[in-house]
């Protein structure tokens, strides 16, 4: 009997270990080649669907002058069903095409499309005011204009908007805050409430001394509940940052949580128990902008997807991770349960050679998949199904992709927005869109 089931097991075992990668990617569609070379970022939200479009935001050389320390920020809708582009730029009050300064991995958009239509664009903002624009039409990617004076805390200086819609078409928003006291850079978390049409600061969840806080992502489960990760640095900056952090914000109850459950107060710090989903390695030190940009062992950026079953909300957190001086930024991931005290699993899913920037998570509840890119090559996903081994599947072969922000539709097929920052010239690239199916 005994013998008799693990054959059976064994058998099973080997069945699932043999499923083969699913992912199927359709056609790369070129969303533009005018794209400005500084159009990159990793914490960035670019991409979103609502109201039967595909939304993309970003930066574009200007079209008069030759000025390339410039660049206007371009809003694109793109029609579901029939793939009709509609596109315009943020405007300025005069009119024109808004013009901001160019600054890789900061001064790129983020946007989301609010339960009524509107869609939001926060863009080019380094530890400087609000830059904020609202369309004022529904659906509609022209006539984006500034709403900045409407948004709280005029006077703190904002870096890294990450801005999701939730299934009320409620928006919410994390930031990095900078109140100028010269000790710390918070994470801020915003809400912009559809009933009433205004933004409200919900809460500064987490702020240390002499660290900034890099907001990561938003994710929202079945419950209405918010799933926040975020990492830190030395203060003020750096790019270099460290422990991966966690937190769950529950709007019905007001309340925040650690992933094993525990009720925390915020302003979170880095030694709130349970926060931390990649702890410190052996080595990894603090260190200033600047001066050890390039040190390690480091984290930098990460993604968070979800999937539920039975209740129970599983998060799958997806970051870069350099282990020593010198080495690559591997490809990880964490996992935990939420309320499950046993707390986050890690492992290295990628290593071989070096990866850029941004990376991201999907789940359907069967299937994870990441996305991330490789050095001088272009994007890469892999996926592992129940409990198969892991496969690479290369996308936009060929094409210098560098930078990326995917998201899932209830389907399971993944939408992804793809950047080759220089692929047309030293300071043009392309944005291509590719749906990535097979689930
Ligand atoms: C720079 O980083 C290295 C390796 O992590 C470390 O040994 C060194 O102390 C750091 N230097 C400074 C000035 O922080
Ligand atoms: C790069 O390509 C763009 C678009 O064709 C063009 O406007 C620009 O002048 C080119 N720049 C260089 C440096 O070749």
């Amino acid at each position: 009997m005994f013998i008799h089931f693990a054959k059976l097991t064994s058998g099973c075992f080997l069945l699932s270990s043999l499923v083969q990668a699913t992912v199927s990617p359709g056609a790369l569609e070129t969303i533009s080649a005018a794209v400005d070379a500084n159009s990159v970022a990793a914490f960035w939200s670019p991409l979103a669907e609502a109201g039967g479009y595909t939304w993309l935001a970003y930066n574009r050389n200007p079209m008069s002058g030759n000025d390339n320390g410039h660049h206007n920020v371009m809003v694109v809708r793109r029609g579901i069903d029939n793939g009709v582009i509609s596109r315009d730029c943020l405007k300025a009050s005069d009119g024109q095409c808004a013009t901001f300064l160019d600054d890789a991995g900061h001064n790129t958009p983020s946007l989301a499309v609010d339960g009524d239509g509107y869609v939001h664009v926060f863009a080019a903002m380094h530890n400087e005011a609000w830059h904020y624009y609202r369309s004022s039409q529904p659906y509609s990617p022209s006539q984006m204009t500034s709403h900045s004076s409407e948004m709280p805390d005029s006077s703190l200086l904002i870096t890294y908007p990450v801005i999701k819609s939730d299934s009320s078409g409620n928006l919410w928003l994390i930031i990095r805050g900078d109140n100028g006291n010269g000790v710390a850079r918070g994470g801020y978390l915003y809400k912009y409430t559809l009933s009433s049409k205004t933004w409200a600061r919900i809460a500064r969840f987490a702020y240390d001394a002499d660290t900034a806080v890099y907001p990561d992502d938003i994710t929202f489960d079945a419950s209405g509940n918010l799933h926040i990760i975020f990492e830190w640095s030395k203060n003020p900056a750096s790019a270099i940052r460290h422990q991966g952090s966690y937190l769950r914000y529950s709007p019905t109850t007001n309340t925040w949580s650690v992933a094993n459950g525990d009720t925390v107060s915020v302003p979170v710090t880095r030694s709130t128990p349970q926060l931390v989903f990649q702890p410190l390695t052996a080595g990894e030190q603090y260190d200033t902008i600047g001066v050890n940009d390039t040190a390690a062992p480091a984290f930098q950026s990460a993604k968070l997807a979800l999937y539920e079953s039975s209740g129970i909300v599983r998060m799958q957190a997806a970051y870069r991770y350099k282990a020593a001086v010198g080495g690559v930024w591997q490809v990880r991931r964490a996992y935990a349960t939420f309320g499950d005290t046993a707390g986050w699993t890690r492992e290295i899913l990628f290593s071989d050679t070096d990866t850029s920037a941004a990376i991201d998570i999907t789940h359907d509840g069967t299937s994870v998949r990441v996305y991330y890119c490789k050095i001088q090559d272009s994007v890469y996903v892999r996926e592992k199904v129940g409990n198969a081994a892991w496969t690479e599947t290369a996308l936009a072969a060929g094409k210098g992709v560098q930078r990326l922000s995917v998201s899932m539709r209830a389907d399971g097929t993944d939408v992804t927005y793809l950047v080759a920052p220089k692929n047309v010239n030293s300071t043009t690239g392309s944005l291509y869109l590719q749906l990535v199916g097979g689930r």
